[in-house]
């Protein structure tokens, strides 16, 4: 009797730190992002990106709507590219995956204070931001990692 006792208690041990290695390797919060000068080297979730998602993801007015600021040829099937940004052509031939994913998370940081590129990936957005975005990224940690595999794919 005592001895089963014991196994239970362990298996529950076992239980709950196997979860909470799941919660903790599963996704980075936006406050425990680590930048290493404009880079972020490690991938924000351990699922790998999707490309044909962040391909989508682009081109969503409401998610990335990166085409709103920026060419690209690849999309060239989609209307009203915006030139307020650099064309995106060929820009995984330019950054370095670690790179990209630094200006996605946070071009002020990554890129420059003045920008007026969107962080997709921090959580103060301003202090007049909506309410239902109030704490909340724009993206989630798996579409930025998806909308990377896209870029990823964009060579000269
Ligand atoms: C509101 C406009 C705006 C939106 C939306 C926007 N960007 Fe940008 N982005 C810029 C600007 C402006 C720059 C140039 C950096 C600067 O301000 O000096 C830039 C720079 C970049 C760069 C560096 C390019 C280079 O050649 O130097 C990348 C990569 C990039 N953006 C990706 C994205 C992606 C991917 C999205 C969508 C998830 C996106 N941007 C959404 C405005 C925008």
């Amino acid at each position: 009797m005592k001895h089963a006792k014991k196994i239970i208690t362990v298996c529950g041990a076992v239980v709950m730190a196997w979860s909470a290695g799941v919660a903790i390797a599963g996704v980075t919060k936006p406050g425990d992002v680590k930048f290493d000068d404009t880079k972020v080297t490690a991938p924000l979730t351990t699922e790998a990106g999707d490309a044909a998602k962040g391909k989508v993801l682009f081109s969503n007015r409401k998610k990335g709507n990166c085409l709103a600021c920026h060419v690209n040829k690849d999309l060239a099937d989609k209307p009203f590219h915006g030139e307020i940004g650099p064309p995106l052509d060929g820009v995984a031939s330019r950054y370095s995956t670690s790179e990209m994913r630094g200006i996605l998370i946070n071009a002020k940081v990554a890129l420059s204070d003045e920008t007026i590129m969107p962080g997709f990936y921090k959580v103060d957005a301003g202090a007049r931001v909506a309410k239902k975005f109030k704490g909340k990224t724009i993206l989630s940690a798996q579409q930025v990692e998806d909308i990377l595999a896209y870029l990823q794919t964009l060579k000269e």
